[in-house]
């Protein structure tokens, strides 16, 4: 196993607030890194903001106020938002940051020194809402942009292009490996880009003012996607392969994942190995292309103006109720939908009914039987719920592991709806009553090593619940790792507090 963890997400275009598509992205990213802070793997978490380009450009302008003025408001809100949802990122980059720009420069002049790139002319369609040119399989009938429902502008000019042509071998085997997930946007980025034959790509504009000079030739801006896509190796401290950050993270001692919603798949996985390739640098491990979040059948877009606004959310019930429908209810491979009754209906069934039930009675019980102490020293390893608590954690590890959030928790769930079920089969008030206090202890003992587990599992989610969820059952002191919580040797002090976690929403 690797020792070092790196994980990205895209840097949002500061045109406008983040949704909850925004959200779901860096919540998938942030709880990985969590994860695999806890699997002992040292990591580095990388978020940030799209600031050039002409969408920016022209939204300033309606604004009346400078592109860098405009953007320094939106960023304001996008760090906001992050820390009202319990992001922990290691880095935010900004593509204005003079660290960046000049190491876009020198990327630039890299791949022009190399032949990579050439200057030509350029005339096709271009969709300024995706910052995109575009084929004729992105076009719909109405001959408007299918992601944007905007008109795509004819554009014709002097313009850099990237040999990506060039590039065919090299990334029919790429797309050979499993670097690409799910495997169903593989084959389509395959069949409609690669297969066809593939294209140079436009990598400088001349009609755009708000974006970053070549040295070789300042009249010319360099595009938003090379901008953009190097903020990877540049937030790292690239050019100078020999800062701390650059030599540890982008390493092959690092495991490098990064998330992007499936209407970029494109740039991430043709455009952005080509320019490593070019770079002489390694290829991330994984790229994991999402799918969206929808409003009624359409993705939900700053531009469709139809999205829900994750702050109300956050405000209106908290952000763990969040980060867990994310984990729990949309998995990568398709589109998902957000509804507040979907939200609601996930959440009391989830983590009131069952895991805060669960606490609850185990809480309860323990308190009211033995004062919230139990002193028995049973051996349970051979207990049926001991062997499945190890298996589940094993379980757990290789679903986060193959990037599976949603089959970790629906795991969890399911070994904490048996945990219910035990306390029902068991009767405590029973066993209790007819004396059988051994019997009592033991049954309660399991309950709480096995609720350790389970909280230490979603802790990566629960970001905020956790450590009142472990008070509840008397367990003390910092989280454990996978590692120390595997060996089963868990100790609790005395319960003294009573609180109902993940009250019911009505
Ligand atoms: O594309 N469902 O920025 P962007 C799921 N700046 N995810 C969604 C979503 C939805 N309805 N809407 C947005 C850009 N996203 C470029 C990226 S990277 C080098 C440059 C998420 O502000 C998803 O991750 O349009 C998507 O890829 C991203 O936001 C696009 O954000
Ligand atoms: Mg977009």
């Amino acid at each position: 196993m690797k020792k070092n963890f790196y994980v990205t997400t895209p840097i949002y275009y500061a045109s406008g607030d983040l949704h909850i598509g925004h959200t779901y992205t860096t919540t998938l990213a942030d709880i990985l890194n969590r994860f695999k802070k806890s699997m002992g793997m040292e990591t580095f978490f990388l978020t940030g903001s799209d600031e050039h380009g002409q969408k920016i450009e022209t939204k300033a302008k309606e604004a009346g106020i400078e592109p860098k003025k405009y953007v320094d408001e939106i960023v304001k809100k996008f760090k906001n938002l992050w820390e009202l949802l319990d992001i922990k990122y290691d880095k935010f980059i900004r593509t204005t940051d003079d660290n960046h720009k000049k190491s876009v420069r020198e990327i630039f002049s890299t791949l022009l020194n190399k032949d990579l790139i050439y200057k030509g002319n350029y005339e096709g369609l271009y969709c300024v809402s995706c910052e995109e040119f575009l084929i004729a399989d992105q076009i719909d009938d109405e001959g408007n942009c299918k992601v944007s429902q905007t008109k795509p502008k004819m554009l014709a000019e002097e313009t850099y292009f990237l040999r990506v042509s060039k590039f065919a071998d090299f990334l029919t085997t790429l797309f050979g490996n499993d670097f690409l997930k799910p495997d169903s946007r593989k084959n389509e980025m395959f069949k409609n880009f690669i297969e066809p034959g593939l294209e140079d790509l436009s990598v400088t504009r001349i009609s755009l003012k708000w974006g970053i000079p070549t040295k070789e030739n300042p009249e010319h801006v360099i595009y938003v996607w090379l901008d953009a896509l190097s903020n990877y190796i540049t937030a790292l401290g690239y050019p100078d392969t020999n800062n701390e950050l650059f030599k540890k993270f982008w390493s092959e001692d690092t495991q490098i994942v990064q998330y992007v919603g499936k209407e970029i798949t494109r740039f991430h996985s043709i455009y952005w190995p080509v320019i490593l390739n070019g770079l002489g640098l390694r290829m991330p491990d994984k790229l994991i292309s999402h799918g969206w979040i929808l409003a009624k059948d359409t993705k939900m877009s700053k531009s469709l103006g139809n999205v829900i606004d994750p702050i109300a959310i956050i405000n209106g019930f908290s952000s763990d109720a969040l980060r867990f429908y994310i984990a729990k209810e949309l998995p990568t491979e398709r589109d998902g939908n957000f509804t507040e009754e979907l939200f609601v209906e996930c959440f009391n069934t989830n983590l009131a009914n069952n895991i805060g039930n669960l606490i609850s009675r185990t809480n309860n019980m323990i308190t009211k039987y033995f004062d919230g102490m139990i002193t028995s020293k049973a051996d349970l390893s051979k207990h049926s719920l001991t062997v499945s608590g190890l298996k589940l954690i094993d379980d757990y590890v290789q679903e986060m592991n193959d990037f599976q959030i949603n089959k970790a928790v629906d795991k969890i769930m399911k070994f904490s709806q048996e945990l219910n079920k035990f306390i029902e089969e068991e009767k405590p008030w029973v066993l209790e009553k007819e004396g059988k206090l051994e019997k009592l202890a033991e049954v309660l003992l399991i309950l709480q090593n096995s609720i350790t587990i389970v909280t230490h599992l979603l802790a990566p989610i629960l970001t905020k619940s956790y450590q009142d969820m472990l008070d509840q059952i008397g367990f003390e002191g910092k989280l454990l790792s996978i590692e120390e919580l595997k060996k089963n040797q868990l100790t609790f002090s005395k319960i003294t507090s009573r609180k109902i976690i993940f009250e019911r929403i009505n």
